[in-house]
């Protein structure tokens, strides 16, 4: 059983956890249980910043007593270890300044000390430690290098061990590194890039996992070919198409570029292609995509300027929806993100087709963690959100 550290939008996160692990429930508003029996790799997930092997379940929220048995069950655990132990401890949930934590970890230290066996105690600067320190000193990559996830729930308190931390650099690099990019058309971020192609593949991102290039991902609304990045680096074939040409040579000469940088050949096609009418070629296993989300705004529209755009809108993705279901397989799985705008009092206005997906052939997923039918992506300050509609072909 795992735990994951979900991100800044926990909803999000928990659906992409769901969609692959199934077996997935809140354990707080920040963290989700997971139960599989499937290695879990961190980096193949958008929307989890930390994930720990559950190691305790204390019925208790009191710090006192999980600091009692976190020293207990680790000094008699490691008593025996060889070789020096580095020990990073990262509580979450709690209001505990750094310092609380820190002497847990004093505690363990000094008790192992007794035994002969050495431990590097990781400073605690606030109650968690972030994911950049967790990442830097390599915590959760090795039996000797320990992060323990200490997250409150509403009555008890699991204890993890990490397996890893979200590879924020790596992340950080695919995004600004890309040799071609374009502000206009819009920067998806790779971790969103990563959970929608996740959202589409579901369980099936598992099997890429042990064997690449054995399903194929389209996203007909390409633009710079970030999602077909991240798509690629799961393991998947991918196939782009976009209506301008401009786009195309984007998306090649970065997925090139990404080839090189991490020494791996993918599987790709792209062509030129007006997503309303573009015959795709087969098979199709999967298609995610960010599809044409109207021009950007920095404060709210006016409503005679929401209703054109909205509309416009409206007509590109109804009509690519009539166009690709007639194509695809029935059960294959979609992940749209598509464009819903913020007013001034917080509210979204969404497309009339997010209320009429059944009569384009489409049933929307249903999720247990979440309500599937108001997934939205924005930063607080964006006036156009990401809507991500989860559906299948019926
Ligand atoms: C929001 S952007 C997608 C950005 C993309 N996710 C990326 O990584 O750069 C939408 C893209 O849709 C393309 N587009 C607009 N209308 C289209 C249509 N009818 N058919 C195909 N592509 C279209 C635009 O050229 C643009 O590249």
């Amino acid at each position: 059983m795992y735990i994951s550290l979900l991100g800044r939008q926990p909803e999000l996160s928990i659906a992409e956890l769901e969609r692959v692990f199934t077996n997935v429930s809140w354990f707080s508003a920040e963290s989700a249980r997971i139960n599989t029996d499937e290695v879990i790799d961190i980096q193949r997930l958008g929307g989890s910043q930390k994930i720990g092997r559950i190691s305790l379940e204390i019925p208790s929220t009191d710090w006192r007593t999980i600091s009692t048995r976190i020293v207990r069950h680790y000094s008699d655990a490691w008593k025996t270890s060889e070789g020096k132990i580095t020990l990073g401890l990262s509580a979450y949930g709690f209001t505990l300044p750094g310092r609380e934590i820190q002497k847990t970890g004093l505690l363990v230290k000094s008790n192992l000390k007794k035994q002969a066996v050495s431990v590097r105690l990781i400073p605690n600067q606030d109650a968690a430690l972030s994911t950049a320190t967790a990442h830097h000193n390599k915590l959760g990559l090795s039996a000797t290098k320990v992060e323990l996830l200490i997250i409150k729930g509403r009555n008890s308190t699991i204890v993890a061990e990490s397996i890893g931390t979200q590879n924020i650099t790596a992340l950080a690099a695919r995004d600004q590194g890309r040799p071609r990019r374009d502000a206009f058309v819009g920067m998806l971020p790779p971790k969103l890039a990563q959970m929608m192609v996740n959202f589409a593949l579901g369980p099936k991102s598992l099997e890429l996992h042990k064997a690449h290039n054995t399903l194929r991902v389209l996203d007909p609304f390409c633009g710079t070919g970030v999602l077909l990045q991240e798509a690629a680096l799961l393991g998947a074939s991918v196939y782009g198409t976009d209506l301008s040409e401009k786009m195309i040579r984007y998306s090649q000469d970065n997925l090139a570029w990404l080839e090189n940088l991490t020494h791996s050949s993918f599987d790709w096609k792209l062509a030129e292609g007006d997503a309303m009418t573009t015959q795709w070629q087969q098979p199709i296993d999967a298609v995610a995509t960010e599809t044409y989300l109207g021009q950007p705004f920095s404060a709210p529209p006016s409503k005679a300027k929401l209703t054109e755009v909205r509309g416009n809108c409206n007509h590109i993705i109804g009509s690519f929806l009539r166009n690709i279901v007639p194509q695809l397989e029935t059960g294959t799985c979609l992940a749209l993100a598509v464009p819903a705008w913020r007013d001034t009092n917080g509210n979204f206005t969404h497309l009339p087709l997010t209320q009429q997906l059944d009569s384009f052939g489409l049933t929307r997923i249903k999720l247990t963690t979440v309500e599937s039918d108001r997934l939205l992506y924005a930063r607080p300050d964006q006036v156009v959100a990401r809507e991500i509609l989860l559906v299948t072909k019926q």
